[in-house]
């Protein structure tokens, strides 16, 4: 048996699957944000061991003759963030979210410094972790000078379970201060972020060994032998290899509280003035480009809160095919955007709203605006050479068989639907944890879902959104200059 733990945003998951990648059981438990300013938003760390614990005795409260036979641990989690520990291992404040802005003018400035895009291959967005560190430095100079370590969400998941300092490739590409084409920290990038080598956690692959479990938890957990860690990988690799990406070309687009359009690549392709991302995958000598919005989901659970009705009456109120764009534009930039602008001052808008408009023309031009900016990033990729011929389609979002349509249409490329539901981050998870206590090759494990539907670009109306999409353009071009 092994454990998938993909620690998520809003709470943690975790699936027990068998030898042969079969989901035994699943549990979730839940995890607060704080939003203490705007544009903040932090976590407390010791809230994510308390939701680890309530998943693991759920897991053994469902099956636990399956528990008891735990070989393995693969880790997932949300990029980006710094978890801050002072020599003792103690943490010197709660976590710095992926999805925090504060330190925008701190990215700014390590951006500028041209060695930065050379080394991590990447513009260094504000809410990469490199910037966080810049901003405690200026403004928590008491917290900035305690830092031993500075680990990444689901590394000091790893550090409860196992006691190590460990990270693996993927999750630390998202830092800035990783050589991503070296596969190995920089000293230089450290050194522009006024950190040092000694306060970053060892690495290695994600489907290697990365730490045993403690033996006070296998005890509490009723385990006898030993458990393996495995390195694991940042919540979008180990996506990808629950989804099977972990070939040249395969890729898939993720409609979840972010947005992602992602495909794995065999050879290291950085392309930073494009704002792809372009991080290292969670199995050797793979990469992973992707272009990332930042509110895909979250635009729809934001137009819930402000409708007062539950996603799923919004989504209901949509047909199931798509006829015609809407004649409203909807900007998904609710916390600024990543690719392809890299604009954290944008912010979203509604265009062409009638007195007529009401919440199901709304949540259209939500679906829709999503989707644009999903072309956006599909364009950024192209311009690099990468051109998806196929792509899976995952996340909340992909729920809604006129989300689905939209897309396809909008990006002009079948969408496929996997069949079953468990091919996430926490399903990578476990994946990777199969490879580190079997030493077992990632490409036999990380096999692609059967597809249970290949979603179509409608033909027929791939001008109209074409069109809409040419608008949508437009009106960030208009709005961009005065937003700042
Ligand atoms: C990727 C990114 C998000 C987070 C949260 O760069 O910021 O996808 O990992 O899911």
């Amino acid at each position: 048996m092994y454990l998938g733990l993909d620690l998520g945003t809003s709470g943690l998951r975790g699936i027990l699957i068998d030898d042969a990648g079969l989901v035994v059981s699943d549990a979730e438990a839940g995890i607060f944000t704080s939003t203490p300013k705007p544009g903040w938003s932090e976590q407390n760390p010791s809230d994510w061991i308390h939701a680890c614990t309530r998943v693991i005795a759920k897991l053994r409260a469902d099956n636990a003759s399956a528990f008891a036979k735990l070989r393995g641990i693969g880790l997932s989690g949300h990029m980006h963030g710094a978890t801050l520990l002072d020599a003792e291992g103690e943490t010197l404040r709660p976590c710095i979210l992926w999805n925090d802005t504060r330190s925008a003018n701190e990215a700014k400035t390590l951006d500028q410094s041209p060695q930065m895009r050379t080394i991590s291959g990447n513009i260094v967005f504000p809410g990469f972790t490199a910037p966080k560190l810049e901003w405690v430095r200026s403004n928590e100079p008491e917290v900035f000078s305690k830092t031993a370590k500075v680990l990444l969400p689901k590394d000091y998941l790893r550090f409860w379970l196992t006691g190590e300092y460990i990270s693996d490739m993927s999750d630390s590409a998202g830092t800035s201060w990783l050589d991503v084409d070296k596969r190995q920290w920089s000293e230089t990038a450290l050194g522009l972020g006024h950190m040092q080598a000694a306060q970053m956690p060892r690495l290695v692959e994600g489907n290697e060994p990365a730490g045993e479990l403690k033996t006070e938890l296998r005890h509490a957990w009723g385990l006898s032998g030993p458990v393996v860690v495995a390195g694991g990988a940042g919540d979008n690799a180990a996506a990808a290899c629950g989804i099977g990406s972990v070939k040249e070309g395969a890729g898939f687009v993720s409609l979840g509280t972010s947005g992602v359009l992602l495909v794995a690549r065999d050879a290291y392709g950085p392309a930073p003035e494009t704002a792809v991302h372009c991080f290292c995958h969670a199995v050797p000598e793979m990469w992973i480009q992707m272009g990332v919005i930042l509110s895909a989901t979250n635009s729809m659970n934001w137009l819930s809160s402000n409708l007062g009705q539950p996603v799923e009456k919004l989504a209901s109120m949509v047909p199931d095919s798509i006829a015609r764009p809407s004649s409203i534009t909807f900007l998904p930039y609710l916390s600024g955007e990543r690719t392809p602008h890299n604009d954290s001052h944008i912010r979203a808008a509604f265009l062409g709203v009638d007195v007529a408009s009401g919440p199901a023309d709304l949540t259209q031009s939500v679906m829709e605006g999503v989707a644009f900016a999903m072309r956006d990033c599909l364009e950024a990729l192209k311009s690099t050479g990468t051109s998806p011929t196929n792509l899976m389609a995952v996340g909340g979002g992909a729920r809604s068989r006129f989300w689905l349509e939209t897309l396809a249409t909008v990006l002009q490329v079948p969408l496929d639907v996997p069949k079953g539901s468990e091919f996430g981050a926490a399903m990578g998870a476990a994946r990777l944890a199969i490879c580190a206590a079997n030493n077992a090759k990632p490409g036999d494990i990380m096999k692609p879902p059967k597809i249970q539907e290949s979603i179509d670009p409608r033909n027929d109306l791939v001008e109209p959104y074409e069109r809409e999409f040419g608008q949508y353009r437009q009106y960030y071009k208009a709005l961009a200059p005065l937003a700042g």
